[in-house]
């Protein structure tokens, strides 16, 4: 139980008596990672009419197991506060000193601080919490949650890193008053989306990454280029995208800046390219949207071919700066090995692959499949899926643009509709999930066996107890850590048609 009213009553409000409210200083233990990544630490006492009351309290940047000293800053109702830290005063016994010399500031990995062992069990939580939501209390007798997979690598496990540039650079509480903080290049602080927080090293970006964004920032400073000021929606400069072909070693450096300004950037890409010559492509990607998004409405390759090559389970993947690939390329190849183990591909199955991105699912694990039929929105990732296909000899795949919501039904409803009995469908959505009305439909039409590979354990429970509804039953939840250090976790659910699985 936490400490509450405080141990420590010299520094703590005197609380004794009444529910917590906003201001109040009180000690308590951290007991859990929510799906944000913050810590949650659970209060309760009895008031002075002599009710019990419970409450919990959010902070970030606060490690699971420790005892901290913390303000209550604005709750939701009288029982759900968010806290800010004031003292650790005991780090707990999952603590473990940060990798990373950005901990507790940068807005990168939320729990860099807590033992790589404690944090599997946080992500199983999450995911047992996210199905009894979705089931209403419990998920299906009979369902065991494995363990989450561990990763191999704790740090420089991201082949791909967004950095931003901005007008507002998060000063450190140690740098001097009026130091100057109009440039910064690197990730926003917690919280403060508007603040850059310049980072010189990141643990979990791939080798490489963190000496081209020195380059980068120098670089800038010495042409005088003007970063984008995220509230004012000025400037030029506004992402520096790297990426890195694992197996290939092949080097993206995508550019995003808000107008194509060639004067400027292609000296500036020019000096990027000379101190770094193990860059194998340069794109500048144009956007004037306000919104921080990475990619553009044109693009232009400064250097190299515009795309970079890496592999999962063997099959060669062409990227391109837009398209979507997995960011921790060994444990992908880990997630796709489950997810194919989850499908049982049967010699003429046809291999539906939703959300496939640039096809890396359906490429991985169809081999054995009749066919391979992919949906996907963006035409970019479509235009890499085809290629995809093309270079890894694989004859028996199409791709289908569009939305799902629309693609879907027409696929099923068309007169070379997929017999349900032979399909095997993959579904990866993004984080969001599956739009309310598709699985509907997609349950309707009884692919033998659905293997559903979230990113976000809510929305994929959300969907998966949906499935259930429709006629599946869910076989095993697999997860898989493919973020260390973060609250994310992959999981993969294996529903099996109702009748097919009796
Ligand atoms: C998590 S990614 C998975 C990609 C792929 N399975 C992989 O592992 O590389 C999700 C993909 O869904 C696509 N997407 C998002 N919303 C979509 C929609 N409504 N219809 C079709 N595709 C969509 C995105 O463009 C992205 O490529």
């Amino acid at each position: 139980m936490p400490a509450f009213p405080s141990q420590h009553p010299s520094s703590a409000t005197a609380v004794e008596g009444r529910r917590p409210r906003k201001g109040d200083v009180v000690d308590c233990v951290i007991e859990r990672m929510d799906a944000r990544g913050r810590g949650i630490a659970n209060l309760a006492g009895v008031d002075q009419a002599g009710e019990s009351w419970r409450a919990t309290v959010a902070l970030r940047a606060g490690t699971p197991g420790a005892t901290v000293r913390v303000r209550l800053l604005r709750g939701k109702g009288r029982r759900r506060f968010q806290g800010a830290v004031l003292e650790v005063l005991d780090e707990g016994p999952d603590a473990v000193p940060a990798r990373c010399p950005h901990a507790g500031v940068c807005g990168g990995c939320a729990q860099p601080r807590l033992g790589y062992a404690r944090q599997l069990v946080e992500k199983r939580r999450l995911v047992v919490e996210a199905l009894d939501a979705a089931f209403g209390g419990a998920p299906p007798a009979g369902v065991e949650i494995a363990a989450v997979e561990a990763a191999p690598r704790l740090s420089g496990y991201r082949n791909k890193m967004d950095f931003t540039f901005g007008a507002r650079r998060y000063v450190l509480p140690d740098e001097p008053d009026g130091v100057d903080a109009s440039f910064g290049l690197g990730l926003h602080a917690p919280g403060l989306f508007q603040k850059v927080l310049d980072v010189e090293h990141c643990d979990i970006a791939f080798e490489g990454a963190s000496e081209l964004v020195r380059s980068a920032r120098e670089l800038a400073l010495e042409m005088g280029l003007a970063p984008w000021d995220l509230r004012d929606h000025t400037g030029l400069l506004r992402h520096l995208v790297v990426r890195r072909g694992e197996h290939t070693g092949e080097l993206m450096v995508d550019l995003v800046t808000s107008e194509r300004a060639q004067e400027l950037i292609d000296p500036y890409a020019a000096q990027l390219l000379e101190r770094h010559p193990e860059v194998t492509t340069l794109v500048q990607n144009v956007t004037s949207a306000k919104a921080t998004v990475a990619y553009g409405e044109s693009e232009h390759v400064l250097h190299g071919p515009g795309r970079i090559h890496d592999e999962i389970g063997g099959v060669r993947f062409t990227i391109s700066a837009d398209s979507f690939f997995q960011t921790n390329t060994g444990q992908a190849e880990r997630l796709f090995e489950l997810a194919a183990e989850a499908a049982g591909l049967e010699e003429g199955d046809t291999l539906l692959d939703l959300y496939c991105g640039a096809g890396t699912a359906g490429l991985v694990m169809g081999a054995a499949a009749r066919e391979i039929v992919g949906l996907e929105q963006a035409p970019s990732a479509v235009r890499d899926a085809r290629q995809n296909a093309e270079y890894a000899g694989v004859r028996h795949a199409r791709y289908i643009e569009g939305d799902v919501l629309e693609t879907l039904p027409a696929l099923l409803e068309g007169a070379d509709a997929l017999d349900p009995a032979r399909t095997v469908c993959v579904v990866d959505p993004p984080r969001a999930g599956l739009h309310p009305k598709v699985p509907g439909p997609l349950a309707a039409f009884g692919a033998r066996r659905i293997v559903y590979v979230s990113c976000n354990p809510a929305s994929g429970a959300r969907d998966v107890a949906a499935l259930v509804e429709g006629g599946y039953v869910l076989r095993a939840v697999r997860p898989i850590d493919l973020f260390p250090h973060t609250p994310h976790v992959e999981v993969v659910f294996t529903l099996e048609r109702a009748e097919a699985s009796s």
